[in-house]
Formats: structure tokens, sequence, C-alpha cells
């Protein structure tokens, strides 16, 4: 059923506080609750009924009492598949009681990893959003506050010598049988999403942080036992996050202990819950052998997202599911900025923008399109999305424009004032924004109710000083939409020198069409050129409107000079796109502009940073490109993107092969170091090493470039170069010597990962996002490979999940891909509904293809929604796709 943001009401009663016990044992596990309920005065609800949300499915109801009567069915209370009613007339006292349930479930049997399950070994939780009702009866709605004054835990010493829960440790004993017992407390109420228990024999590492006002806290990473050399980097990243939050936003963490879990079969990437993060292991676990740099920074940012909500998220929660971005946006927003202030802000800006433009923009373009505060759902698990967490930090971020960073750090402060220890909305949020800095920000609310990427389209003047910048907005997704209040960060350029003519500040643009006028501050000596949005000031796409000719200079201007970071790599980017679609449409190709843009980002001495030099020579990615067309034709988008690589690589033949052999001296025999420095050296190596091997017009070139991947293999020191080497070889096809050299790699790397699960994924990945024409083939064949399982989210996506990654190749024109897609989404279904509604998004954006591929795709789609017993969140996302 369809749920409506508008219809939010308070419940008839609170539970207000909570003891639980956990007695585990195989393939059985019996979980007791008391419920301390008291009635909700403000409740405009007519019934005073109690309404507990259990999942039939998963928990067998055993018992119900209110302090010592033992309830009946159908007179005390209504039992149905997802919820236990007891009825107001069965309460002793209305205004408060104590109900205890006694159920049963079989974590050993939880495929769905929502509620209490195995992965491995051990036993885990996830319960958000809607995972506590998997556990036990309960109000598991967000607003509701709960202390969890004890969770007891119980299970067989030997097998399981880890008990953990939130909060503090109260006590620990033996039992008979060789069991024994923890008892945990949780001192700050909390919404049932943010529970969690772990058990298990694990390993760990340990640490400690001391707070500004001087609490030591105990910090634990815990993973299975071979795993525990490969925490050290996430306990970093933890001890820099907690002074980050410090030092940025005057936040302390709370308790004495600090517990971090890598768990193997997880949905998502981590989970917050108080004083006890289950991650991902792919999110947790790095090192040099195993982890590339993408990988540490990942982890980094992760670490930090997770140990950020303890605060926005924990300490201040969301009243429904519709205020998600509330806690995700804002908590991505501060992950970006920590990220930034650890390695470089413009190249996490750059990474971030590329992501927001691969992923959120198609989402938006798509019938999945939603404001980042939804108006309805029918599953919370399908709107965990770029939109709410991206584009929702996107929308953070243009407070901050807007306010400046004391006025936005004003808000934060008067926003936990407001609402520490409370179930808050986005609309409090906002009002804490406005009045900590008496500013109006009605306007900006329209980011909140509508969907759609706008484009803002922007044309120049100059009349004697006097400059003139004219901008626009509509979005073409939503042209029902009503102009927002666009923060455009804005300077003017000097072509011929360079100068700043006008200093960069933030514009205010509110209407359809509104137009800003400037007195520059000295005569241009060559034109003035505009640089608009810098910084990606807002979720946007920008379109120029002045002429081919001057377009292309101004771009090349803003390459050259523009003193925002941001907007000098995207003059480059605008360059390269426009040089692919004049390729893929026959149209004359004049390359110069992109010749001089590449010559001077490969060669300036003004740029320090080599991420930012590789960034700088990397042409934008396929999926972001898509974005730009109207019909996406993915073959010939992948081909014209080829061809361009190819003529760049070979009119830079020697300056790349000089840079590559630059770099290869200087890091040969110099230490293993994540850092932003040592990453950018990578980057910019493996970056030469892609174009230094797109020369390949012969079988003799083949072969050479395949060498030059395979030599770059086997000289790493670490995963990131062997990784950039091996995706190269990945590709080799038709060349028989060329190929010799790609199936040794691939068998040594396969061979040296030793079974290590996040290595082989990487293994499957790769190949599944080959270039190679028969890559389905690899693909299926993959799928039956002993160590491939669809049960492993993790393992499904590093091989299904890539392959429709991969455009060209899913996207082929027989409707192969399709047809292989719409199979293992049959099963995931039945397995596991979060990991098979995600996958079938890669079916829904079908208007956006020809006719040919749109049929093939709905075809696939039309059969998912004909499998018997489909589940809701899968049936969600087809419908709105068909419909
Ligand atoms: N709150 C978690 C995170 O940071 C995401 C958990 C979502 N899980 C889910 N099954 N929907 O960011
Ligand atoms: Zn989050």
């Amino acid at each position: 059923t369809e749920i409506f943001r508008a219809d939010y009401l308070q419940p008839a009663n609170w539970v207000k506080s909570v003891s639980m016990s956990f007695d585990i044992y195989d393939g059985k596990t019996i979980v007791k609750s008391n419920l301390v309920v008291v009635a909700n005065e403000q409740s405009k609800h007519d019934s005073r009924d109690l309404v507990l949300d259990g999942d039939g499915s998963s928990v067998v109801l055993k018992g119900v009492e209110i302090e010592g009567r033992e309830l009946k069915e159908g007179i005390d209370y209504t039992l149905t598949p997802s919820q236990l009613i007891i009825h107001s007339t069965s309460f002793p006292n209305p205004q408060s009681f104590t109900l205890s349930t006694t159920v049963e479930t079989v974590p050993e049997d939880n495929t769905q990893l929502s509620g209490f399950y195995k992965s491995g070994p051990m036993y885990c939780t996830q319960c958000e959003a809607e995972g506590f009702r998997r556990i036990t009866y309960y109000p598991d709605r967000p607003d509701n506050m709960a202390t969890f004054t004890e969770v007891k835990i119980t299970a067989d010493e030997e097998k399981y010598p880890i008990l953990l829960s939130n909060g503090n440790l109260v006590s620990s004993e033996k039992k008979e049988g060789g069991r024994h017992e923890a008892v945990w407390e949780d001192p700050f109420p909390k919404p049932s999403y943010l529970f969690a228990v772990v058990v298990g024999d694990l390993g760990s590492i340990q640490d400690s942080y001391v707070t500004t006002s001087g609490r030591k806290v105990k910090l634990e990473i815990f993973s299975e036992k071979e795993n525990v050399g490969k925490l050290d980097y996430a306990m970093e990243s933890l001890k820099n996050s907690m002074k980050w939050d410090e030092d940025k936003f005057g936040l302390e963490y709370d308790l004495d202990i600090y517990n971090v879990v890598a768990v193997n079969d997880f949905n998502m990437g981590a989970m917050e819950n108080k004083g006890l993060n289950v991650f991902n292991t792919a999110y947790v676990l790095a090192d040099q052998k195993t982890a590339t740099d993408g990988d540490f920074e990942r982890v980094e940012g992760v670490i930090g997202h997770e140990y950020f909500h303890n605060w926005t998220g924990n300490r201040v929660t969301c009243r429904d599911w519709f205020q998600l971005t509330l806690k995700e946006g804002l908590t991505v927003f501060r992950d970006q900025s920590f990220s930034g202030d650890m390695g470089s802000n413009d190249v996490t800006r750059i990474e971030n923008v590329k992501g927001l433009r691969g992923r959120q923009f198609a989402e938006d373009a798509g019938p999945m399109s939603h404001p980042i505060r939804p108006e309805s759902y029918v599953a919370i698990d399908n709107f965990y999305t770029a939109t709410v967490y991206s584009k929702g930090a996107e929308v953070i971020r243009m407070y901050d424009t807007i306010l400046g960073k004391a006025g936005f750090r004003k808000g934060m402060d008067l926003y936990f004032e407001r609402h520490d220890g409370s179930a808050a909305t986005c609309d409090d949020f906002r009002s804490a924004m406005a009045d900590a800095n008496n500013a109006d920000l009605d306007q900006f609310s329209r980011w909140y109710t509508q969907k759609g990427t706008p484009t803002v389209k922007y044309s120049s003047s100059l009349d004697a000083d006097t400059f003139t910048l004219n901008l626009s907005q509509h979005t073409a997704t939503a042209p029902e939409n009503q102009p927002f209040h666009i923060p455009v960060e804005f300077g003017v350029i000097d072509s011929e020198t360079g100068e700043q003519l006008v200093e960069s500040h933030v514009l205010h643009f509110k209407e359809k069409t509104q137009s800003f006028t400037f007195k520059l501050s000295s005569t241009p000596k060559g034109s003035a050129v505009p640089s608009v949005m810098r910084g990606f000031s807002a979720p946007v796409k920008l379109v120029s409107e002045a002429s081919p000719a001057t377009q292309k200079s101004d771009l090349l201007t803003l390459a050259a000079y523009d003193t925002d970071g941001f907007n000098r790599w995207e003059a480059g980017q605008k360059l390269y796109t426009d040089a692919i679609f004049a390729e893929l449409h026959g149209d004359e190709l004049n390359l110069d502009g992109v010749y001089q843009a590449f010559e001077q980002t490969l060669t300036s001495s003004k740029i320090s940073d080599d991420s930012i030099r590789a960034y700088g020579l990397m042409l934008p990615s396929e999926s972001g490109l898509a974005e730009e067309m109207e019909t996406i034709d993915p073959i010939g988008l992948h081909q014209a993107r080829t061809a361009i690589k190819k003529k760049l690589a070979r009119k830079f033949e020697t300056g790349i092969a000089e840079l590559y052999a630059r770099l290869t001296q200087e890091m040969a025999g110099a230490e293993f170091e994540v850092n932003a420095k040592a990453i950018g050296k990578r980057r910019l190596r493996n970056t030469a090493l892609d174009y230094v091997c797109a020369n390949k017009d012969s079988d003799e070139e083949i072969v050479a470039s395949a060498r030059t991947a395979h030599k770059h293999y086997f000289d790493a020191n670490c995963m990131t170069d062997q990784v950039a080497a091996m995706s190269i070889l990945s590709n080799v096809h038709g060349v028989t010597e060329a190929e010799a050299l790609r199936d040794e790699v691939l068998e040594k790397f396969y061979n040296a990962a030793e079974g290590d699960a996040l290595v082989l994924n990487k293994w499957f990945t790769i190949q599944a996002t080959s270039s190679k024409p028969d890559v389905l083939a690899d693909v299926v064949k993959l799928t039956t490979h002993p160590e491939f399982t669809m049960s492993n989210p993790n393992r499904c996506r590093s091989l299904v999940g890539a392959f429709t990654a991969n455009s060209a190749a899913f996207h082929a024109e027989d409707g192969s891909g399709y047809k292989f897609i719409g199979e293992k989404i049959t099963v995931l279904d039945a397995m596991n509904p979060q990991i098979a509604s995600r996958m079938v998004g890669c079916l829904i954006g079908f208007r956006r293809y020809d006719e040919g591929r749109a049929e093939k795709m709905k075809a696939e789609l039309n059969k998912i929604r004909d499998i018997d017993g489909l589940s809701p969140d899968t049936k969600e996302i087809v419908d709105k796709a068909l419909s």
C-alpha cells in the first residue's frame, strides 16, 4: 500500500522504554520484549489501540501479556501478517502499562538481510528502515524514541564469544551448558531503526580518543579474525572524523565506547546504529595489497558518514521516513566536507559532482524521479536513492553557499539547540537555518517539493565597463516547476590577461529569467568571460547561449585561467564533451580547442595537484555523457568516446609516454603511502597508462600495449596499480599474443587473491566491465564459477551489477543483456527484495532509448511484473516504470 507524507499522524501511544532478551540457539532465537507504553495525549487517532508492527514472515508470536496477565487473540488483540494490535479494552491503565511479548525467529533463514540474520559465522542486525519489525513486535517508526534500558544476549560461549549491542556493557556472566550472557544499556532514547545486536567469534583492534571536554572514548573495530590486519585505516579515519566534527561543528561524541563491526553480507554501505556501527566489509577493510585508492577514499568517507550520523541522525532523528534526506543529505554533505578537508577540496568536489551526474541526473530523468523529500512510497527502502542522498547533500551545500560558512554554523547550532533528543522534519531544519540568520528561505523550500534537474541557461553582454549576465531556468522533465532559489557563484575573467574582472560572489537567482549587472574592475584587454556556477554551486545543468565559436573560446579561457578549480576542470570537460558528440553525430571535427586544453593540462606547471591533472586529462564518463542525450545511443557513445580518446593518445603520444616514464621512475622503490599526494601520483600515472595503451591501430600495437599493461601489473606494489593494468588488459581480444598476456594476469590475480572476498569481487567486476564483444558470454560463464553466489550482495553486484553498468554490452541491440538481467532479477527477488529492486533500476529508463531497445526492456519488465509473489519493493519500481 502507498503511504503519503501528508497523512502523517502521531500514534495513539508511545513506547517509552524497552528491555529485551535474545536467546540464541542454532536454528532458533527467542526474543522477549517488555515495552513500557504511555498514552500520547496529542494523538489525533480515534482509536487508543496500541499498534505494533511485526513481519509475520520473520517472527512467530509465542505469547503476549500485560503485567502478568496472558492476553487472548481475538479478544485482547488482533494479529495480522504485519501488525499486532492490542485493543485498548485490555489496558489495565490507559495512561501507562508494560506489555511483554515472546517471539521466535530463525536468523539462519533470513536471506533478505533485514532484521536479525546470519552473515557467515556471525549473527547481526540491520534495522533501518523497517527491519526491527522482523525481530519483534514494536512501533517500528522513527518518531517513537525509547530508552533501551536492558538488552540481554545469551549464546554459546565457545562459538560466540563476542556479544554486542548499543550503548554500554552493564554485565557479562557465564551460564549453564557452555552458554554466556551479556547485558547492554543505551542511555540515549532512540528509534528502533538504530537498534543493533552482533554476536560472533570476532577479532578486533582497539584505540581510544579523548574529546575536547575530556571524555575518554574506547574505540574498537571488529571483523572476522583473518581480516583484523585490514582495520587500521578505518581506525585512523574514525579518529579524524571525531576531531573534525569537534573542530567544524563543536560536536563531541557522547558515550564511553564506540564499536564498529565489519560484516560480509550487507545490503547497503553501512549503518549508524548508536554506539555500534555495522559496516559492509567493502567500506571498512583496506590495506595496500587488497584495496585501491578509491577503496581507501570510500572507507574514510563512510566511516566519517556513520560517525557524523551520531548527531545528524541519532541525536536528532527523522519524524517519519519522508524526512530521510534530513539526516542523509546533511550527513553526506558532512562526509564530503570532511573528505575534502582530509585531502583536497577541489578533487573531492570533482569526484562528488561526477557521481551526481552519473547517477542522480539519470534517476531524475527517469520514472523514479522524485523530490529529495518524496510525497509517497510503497517500500521506503526504494527511496535510499541518489536523489535523497547526493542531491540532498547538494541542497544542504546550497544553504552553506547562501548563508556562508559562519551563517551555516549558526543554523546548525540552532538546529541542535531546538531539536536535540527529538525527531524532526526538513522544515524544522530550514527554519533553524532561516531563523539563525534572519534569512528568507521560503522559496528555497521548493528544492524539497519539486523534482527534476533544472537547466540554467546564460548569456552575457558588455557595454563599456558594465557587464550583464542573463539567466533563465526551467526543468525539462518537470515543466510545472516554479522557479527555484538558485545560488549562482560567479566571476568574470579577462581572456587576454587571465585577470579576474569581477571577484567571485554569490548571485541569488530566483526568477524564471533574471539579469545581473556588474562594473568591471578594469577594462578588459581581451573579452570578458563569465564563469558561472563556480564550485558547482547548484545541482543544475548549465548551458551557454553564446555562439559555438564564443563558447569554445570562453571554455579555453576558463580552462586556462579560472580561479575556481572546479570550473577550470569543467571547462575542459565541456570541450571534450562537444568533441565526443561531434564525433558521434558525424559533424566536422575541429579538435584544435580540445588539443589545446589537453596539452595545457598535460604540461602546465601551474597545476600542482596530480589528481587535478589526472581528472583534467580524463574524458567524461559514458553515464555522464548519456544524460546530455535526448535518445541515448549507448554503442555510438562508447565508440565516439573511444575514438576521441585514441585521437588524443595519438596526438600526445610522446608527451604522455614521457609523463608515464617520469612518474614510473619517480615512484620506483618509493614506500607505499595513502595520502592525497601519493594517491594523486598513482592516479596520474594510471591515467597516462590508459592513454599509452589506447594506441592500438595494428596487431603490433595491440601486443605492445598489452605488454606495457602486463609489465605495469607485475611491477605494481599495490592494488590500485594492479587494477589499473588488469582493467586495460581485460579489454584485449582477437590477438592471440595479447590474449595470452591478458589471461596470465587474470589467472595470477585470481590466485593471489587466495579467496579474499573483496579482491575476488574486483576480479569479477573487471571481467564484467570489459569492452570485449563477447563479454556477456564471459559473464554468463562466471555465474557458474564456484566463487560466485547471488546470495552475497557484494558478490552479486560485482558481477551482475557491474555488467549492467557496462552500457554498450548491457544495451546490446539483440536484447541479450536485458534477458540475462531479467532472469537474474527473478532469482534475486525471492531471495533479497532490496537487492532485486535496486537491480531492476537498469531497465526502467527504457523511454530514453530507441524503440527497439525500449520494447525489449519493457518486455523484461512485464515478465518481472508477472512473477508470482513479486516483492512490493520490486513491484513498486516496475509499476512506476510501466505506468
Ligand atoms: N543509514 C544508512 C546510511 O548511512 C543506510 C541504511 C539503509 N538501509 C536500508 N536497508 N535501506 O547511510
Ligand atoms: Zn547515512
